[in-house]
């Protein structure tokens, strides 16, 4: 597997012990939920890796056998006896509300919990990642893509319970506020979902760097007017933002 994997499946043991916290599961179940998220592709050790990196579109014949990974990976793992929740979300993590998933395409009342969360925390790591075919796109637009999606993909409750974790506008997230200025998301606010707390770093009215400091927008007159890419907004402002946040 390659770094693509290895990161994404280190980001969706995060997210999932994240959303299960949000949902106040149990400590033993958490623990279930991460190594659930660091194995969930673990199948894909098994397919070629000139499929799971090809840099282009895979043709409908490599994406059949690109398919097999959830299958391939619970029988490794039903090898080693691990339990039930990791078993299950290797294998349903693919699966769609509507039935359009893989590999049983199994519809709402099949799918358990975990399948669930696994199907949510899966798709938005994906969105948000740079892989050998496309680039990422900020966390913000990735959850505004999955509401999109919601209503026939994901399950309501479980995503509802995942934009209150993640917040409209996850942690990174680059935004322009009302006041003309722009920043970074840095926490967000327990008093709202909308309003998080974002670190200032330029002004669009004065054209140039402003004095870094951290504003919670739940407790300010300011407000969230638009999500940036961070390409984009690079050479629109002709700053190098790595530099600038340090990140
Ligand atoms: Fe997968
Ligand atoms: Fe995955």
């Amino acid at each position: 597997m390659g770094d693509y994997l290895n990161l994404h499946s280190i980001a969706v043991c995060a997210v999932m012990i994240m959303l299960g916290r949000q949902m106040e599961m149990n400590h033993e179940t958490l623990i279930s939920l991460g190594l659930a998220g660091l194995l969930h592709d673990i199948g894909n050790a098994v397919i070629p890796d000139k499929l799971t990196s090809k840099p282009g579109k895979l043709t409908q014949e490599e994406y059949d056998i690109v398919k097999t990974h959830p299958i391939k990976g619970w029988e490794m793992l039903k090898i080693h006896k691990l339990d039930d929740i990791v078993l299950d979300v290797c294998l349903h993590h693919h699966e769609r509300m509507d039935g359009s998933g893989y590999p049983d395409g199994q519809i709402f009342d099949a799918l358990s919990l975990f399948a669930k969360m696994a199907a949510i925390c899966d798709t938005y790591d994906s969105l948000i990642s740079d892989n050998h075919y496309r680039k990422g796109i900020s966390p913000a637009n990735a959850i505004r893509q999955m509401a999109k999606w919601q209503e026939s993909q994901f399950d309501k409750l479980v995503f509802y319970a995942f934009v209150k974790t993640m917040g409209l506008y996850p942690f990174g997230t680059l935004v322009k506020l009302k006041s003309g200025r722009v920043a970074v998301v840095e926490e967000q606010s327990k008093n709202s979902v909308s309003s998080p707390i974002v670190r200032v770093f330029y002004s669009t009215k004065m054209e140039e760097p402003i004095f870094q400091e951290w504003v919670d927008l739940s407790k300010v007159q300011d407000a969230i007017v638009s999500v940036e890419e961070a390409d984009e907004l690079s050479k629109k402002l002709r700053i190098d933002l790595r530099i600038m946040l340090a990140i």
